[in-house]
């Protein structure tokens, strides 16, 4: 099984994929910065940097048990996507196309800077669910953190530039993911624009598009005339539909950390995206080393809720501390249950940081998702 690229586990050690490349070469290892790499490659260039590596399963990976649902209870859900691709292409203009595109006029001045994550209903009257990772290092650390959150990538690539680097690896990390992609040619709008230049491109690394009869759906849009949009998010629609997802509102939450943040007067806020059933006001949960009550929910325009469904992001306020990105968040039974698991992790993660190797965890990533 191949886990992670050397760019990734560079991040991971938190030095430069050039010193990991180097190392390798020193090794006799022909390293590319893209190359996915096995266990025992991982584990022997780690050590070169002073990291021990821990594969852990995903038996492994949880001490809460999970709660199995019956097909008879599942109902469809919205689709998760993310938007990647290289550097400048239009991933954040997209975002924000389409976010002040689903706002009702009169409510546009409410739009808040950044969020972590939201959802828009469609003209055709379907919920999408968005991701804003602020880039593939993000995707990549939820998915080392076992949290599997994207239905749908948009890979968005500049009409008027090229396939670079950056949208390649997107593209191999949702295929390695087995998640469906959808090209979006951005820029359409620029006299530069050349789309058939990057289809061709495209080809190039076996990502041939529809129309040149590939498997791939492609749109051309414009971030910033908005051209082509509404179709792009049909087509998104229409691999959501293959996927047939579903999942069980009337079960106990369970749902992944995007962001998390001290709020000087309302302390933690933790945007969560609810993945199975529904989050309520009120709720006990735990989330990762932390724990907390579930005092209040807004949506991303600040509207509160007092629920929260599969596939709905949501922020929540009451956390006792704030969970890391791809953390899971979960409903528990008891504060007492939650309390003493909290702190369990928090103990494991300090016993952790005091042994003098440092330490990674990947989970089985090329197994698992
Ligand atoms: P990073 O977050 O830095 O990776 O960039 P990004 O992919 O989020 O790109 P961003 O949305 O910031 O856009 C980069 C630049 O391209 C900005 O100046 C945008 O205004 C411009 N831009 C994005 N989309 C379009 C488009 O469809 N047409 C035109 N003309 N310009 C665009
Ligand atoms: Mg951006």
């Amino acid at each position: 099984t191949e886990f992670i690229s050397a760019n990734d586990l560079a991040s991971f050690m938190d030095v430069s994929v050039n010193e990991v490349i180097k190392v390798c070469l020193n090794m006799g290892m022909f390293v590319s910065i893209n190359q996915r790499l096995d266990a025992e490659a991982i584990t022997v260039i780690a050590d070169e940097f002073g990291y021990d590596v821990e594969f852990l399963s995903a038996e492994e990976e949880d001490t809460v048990i999970e709660i199995e649902d019956n097909e008879e209870d599942l109902q469809p859900r919205a689709p998760i996507v993310t938007i990647m691709g290289h550097v400048d292409h239009g991933k954040t203009s997209l975002l924000d196309y389409i976010r002040n595109a689903s706002v009702a006029k009169g409510e546009a001045g409410g739009i808040t800077q950044h969020i972590g994550a939201y959802d828009v209903m469609t003209k055709s009257g379907k919920r999408v669910t968005f991701l804003d990772t602020p880039g593939h290092e993000a995707f990549t650390a939820m998915r080392a953190r076992g949290a599997k959150i994207t239905d749908i990538a948009i890979i968005v690539v500049a009409a008027d530039d090229s396939v670079m680097p950056q949208t390649k690896e997107a593209i191999n990390h949702a295929q390695a993911a087995g998640v469906p992609i959808v090209i979006a040619l951005n820029k359409i709008d620029k006299p530069g624009a050349n789309p058939d230049k990057v289809r061709e491109e495209l080809s190039a690394i076996n990502v041939l598009v529809e129309e040149w009869g590939g498997k791939y759906q492609s749109q051309e849009v414009s971030a910033k005339t908005g051209l082509g949009i509404e179709d792009l998010l049909e087509k998104v629609l229409l691999e959501a539909e293959l996927l047939d997802l579903k999942a069980n509102p009337d079960r106990s939450a369970v749902g992944a950390v995007i962001e998390a943040s001290l709020d000087k007067g309302r302390g933690y806020v933790t945007t969560i995206l609810v993945q199975t059933g529904t989050m309520q006001v009120g709720d006990i949960v735990l989330a990762g080393p932390h724990f907390g009550r579930v005092k209040a929910m807004t949506d991303h325009r600040g509207k509160k809720m007092k629920k929260a469904g599969p596939a709905t992001p949501v922020q929540v306020l009451g956390l006792t501390g704030a969970p890391q990105a791809g953390d899971k968040i979960q409903v528990m039974e008891t504060e007492r249950e939650a309390r003493e698991l909290a702190t369990q992790r928090q103990q494991l993660a300090r016993e952790q940081s005091l042994r003098t190797k440092k330490h990674i965890t990947l989970d089985e990533i090329g197994r698992r998702l």
